[in-house]
């Protein structure tokens, strides 16, 4: 990718809260049903914080298994990046909480506030740390507490999202292998289409379920962004390293909505057995969710050493993230396993 050291993931991590909220849970809160969710989403149950559970207690758990699995102590971390737009608080930033609970010394610490596209861009960031020679380890972490933000009257918006962390450790890994490729954008022109308002002078209904701001969306508008950018995003990454779609092994996406899923694969000519879906489990996790996808996936086993892992992102902004990682972990052609 460009000049600079070749940087990997060498660990992932992920924590989501035990909390459940089911399709048929939401359906007592507001006027939807399971069938509908599931159709138009594929969700069908999202994690929920408990009200002491913050950003910082997700993405402190996901780091603590990400340096675990990397064999590495936090007393080695040079940087930690957060991605998220639901910090415990507008300053300090949720990454130096993170740095403090991890007992990570040395390190620099900073959020990114890129939303669901944030992961991606904090990646990129982090990697050109290493890649410039700066720094050798760099926590990157994907946490949101998206249940904070959400309008809990609005069942055009309530029912897509939920809460969770993912994060990975970067490292300088052999030439060939790690970070090949990065396509990041941005369309601020279509910012009005996701945004968090907070007007409840206007919109008394929603002051009953407590006075925060919340997640406004045009969610046609944002689907039809979606569908077209993962696509444009994914070949310009694939055209940078020489890749055919063919030759992807796995394609991690945002965790978003089934259709958008399939339809970002369908474009690239993707079979469903290269698509990593865990939305139905966890909702859409903003920053969080291809980290904690990309965490389950090297869990499982799947991400074997020379692999071509795509990542996608979208959100608000509205922005777009996708990024080539060639798998370096592991023997070559096998997963890492995990005790
Ligand atoms: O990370 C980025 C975050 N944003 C996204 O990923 C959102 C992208 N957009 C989407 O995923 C989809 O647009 C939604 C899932 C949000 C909505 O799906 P849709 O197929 O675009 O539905 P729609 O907005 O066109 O609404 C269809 C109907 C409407 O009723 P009418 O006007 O046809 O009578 C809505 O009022 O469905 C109604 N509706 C619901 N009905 C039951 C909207 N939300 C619900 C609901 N339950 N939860």
């Amino acid at each position: 990718m460009g000049v600079g050291r070749a940087v990997g993931i060498v660990g992932t991590g992920m924590s989501v809260p035990e909390r459940r909220l089911t399709n048929f849970d939401l359906a007592q809160m507001v006027d939807t049903s399971d069938e509908w969710i599931r159709t138009r989403t594929g969700i069908v149950e999202r994690r929920i914080v408990r009200p002491d559970q913050t950003t910082s207690d997700l993405a402190t758990a996901a780091a603590e298994q990400a340096l675990s699995r990397a064999d590495l102590s936090p007393s080695q971390v040079d940087f930690v990046l957060v991605a998220t737009v639901t910090p415990d608080m507008i300053f300090p930033s949720t990454a130096s909480l993170v740095q403090h609970r991890l007992g990570a010394r040395r390190a620099g610490a900073a959020d990114v506030g890129v939303a669901c596209s944030g992961f991606i861009y904090a990646l990129a960031m982090g990697a050109q740390f290493i890649a410039t020679g700066l720094y050798e380890t760099v926590l990157v972490i994907g946490a949101e507490c998206m249940s904070h933000l959400v309008d809990w009257t609005d069942r055009s918006t309530c029912v897509l999202f939920g809460d969770g962390a993912g994060a990975v450790v970067l490292q300088p890994v052999p030439p060939g292998y790690g970070l090949l490729g990065i396509d990041l954008g941005s369309d601020g022109s279509s910012a009005d289409h996701l945004k968090v308002v907070d007007d409840y002078p206007a919109n008394p209904q929603a002051a009953k379920f407590g006075r925060h701001p919340y997640i406004r969306m045009n969610g046609n508008e944002v689907f039809k962004f979606a569908v077209r950018i993962q696509g444009e995003a994914c070949e310009r990454v694939l055209h940078r390293c020489h890749l055919r779609p063919a030759e992807v092994d796995w394609f991690i996406p945002h965790q978003a909505n089934i259709r958008i899923i399939d339809a970002a694969a369908k474009r690239l000519g993707l079979p469903p057995e290269k698509v990593f879906v865990n939305v139905h489990r966890y909702g859409n996790t903003s920053a969080a969710s291809i980290p904690i996808a990309l965490a389950e996936a090297d869990e499982q086993g799947l991400l074997r050493r020379g692999d071509n892992v795509l990542m996608v992102g979208f959100g608000a902004g509205l922005t777009w993230g996708a990024a080539l990682v060639r798998w370096s972990q592991g023997k070559e052609g096998t997963g890492k396993a995990y005790g």
